[in-house]
């Protein structure tokens, strides 16, 4: 059994990056109180950074005002104490892609919150089901699988492991919708339903650029402008990092065999430390 929507005010999440900064502001947006643990404090200091900045965005384009930015940072504790999400009654984690980290954090969390605590994991490719099973209560663990950037993305996916129970992608699906989230659900079958299909478009697009296809802006424009998506596949895996594509797709080719191999070139480009925007060179330049 895991609470209703009613009893839930405070959020925990596990992870101040991206992902966690992103839906630790969008949940304070929301009124919730939010704990935001990282395990170093200059992880933390950097999520406020990352929701000052977004918060700034809305502020400029009127989304918000001034002292409601203030106030959604004002609802967010930072935090290096896993104990602090002790009185949480909802916690999503958001740390890094890896199966042994994700099941300690998991395992810690378990011992960690009361029963009827909601876990969600924010994992793109991983399985729901492996990470759930570090616990003692895998039924109130399910994927709570935000999009980034979380505070501009409209969707997030909601994906049902082996053990998950129906009261937990109930609540799930009714947290999402009250961050104002719309939803769909998936399997806990390798990559969901976004990665499966995302990754392959990016390592096509990676591909058709090292084949000459076309110019990677022609490709990138090319599928904006003939299939109406906001960013290409080359600047979109700028967007998401490199190092992310590349470790979602070698979850999605381990599982799923060769169809979904990652381009020689996106692995290359890794290993040469460019990641995309957050290093400043990926496809592209950055500033
Ligand atoms: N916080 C707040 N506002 C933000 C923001 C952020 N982090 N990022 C962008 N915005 C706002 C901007 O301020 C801007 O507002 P105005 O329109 O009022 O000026 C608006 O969003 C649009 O931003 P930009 O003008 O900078 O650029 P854009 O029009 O290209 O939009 C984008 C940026 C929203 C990221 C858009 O390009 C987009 O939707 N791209 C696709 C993103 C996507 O597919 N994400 C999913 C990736 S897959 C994933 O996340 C799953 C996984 O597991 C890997």
């Amino acid at each position: 059994m895991v609470r209703e929507l009613d009893a839930v005010e405070r959020i925990g999440v596990v992870g101040a990056g991206t992902m966690g900064s992103g839906i630790a502001q969008v949940a304070a947006t929301s009124g919730y109180d939010v704990v935001m643990r990282d395990v170093e404090e200059a992880f933390v200091e950097s999520g406020f950074e990352s929701i000052e900045n977004s918060l700034g965005r809305l502020v400029d384009r009127g989304s918000i005002d001034e002292e409601e930015a203030d106030a959604v940072v004002d609802r967010i504790e930072g935090t290096t104490d896993l104990a602090a999400l002790s009185d949480c009654d909802l916690v999503v984690e958001a740390v890094v892609e890896d199966m042994d980290v994700k099941q300690d954090v998991f395992a810690d969390l378990d011992g960690a919150v009361d029963r009827d605590v909601l876990l969600g994991t924010n994992t793109s490719t991983l399985s729901v089901t492996t990470i759930a099973s570090a616990t003692d209560h895998p039924d109130r663990v399910v994927g709570l699988h935000f999009m980034n950037p979380v505070p501009v993305m409209e969707g997030v996916e909601v994906v049902v492991g082996e053990k998950s129970s129906d009261g937990a992608v109930e609540l799930a699906h009714a947290f999402a919708e009250d961050l104002g989230k719309e939803t769909w659900e998936a399997d806990d079958k390798p990559g969901f339903v976004t990665n499966r299909i995302l990754m392959p478009w990016i390592n096509e697009g990676i591909r058709a650029f090292d084949e000459g296809v076309a110019t990677k802006a022609d490709i990138d424009r090319g599928m904006k402008l003939g299939t109406n998506v906001p960013m290409g596949p080359l600047e979109l895996a700028d967007h998401v990092g490199l190092d992310v594509c590349l470790h979602a797709s070698e979850t999605l080719h381990e599982e799923l065999g060769d169809r979904y191999k990652p381009a020689y070139l996106l692995k290359r480009k890794v290993d040469a430390g460019d990641l995309g925007k957050k290093t400043g060179t990926g496809f592209y330049e950055y500033d």
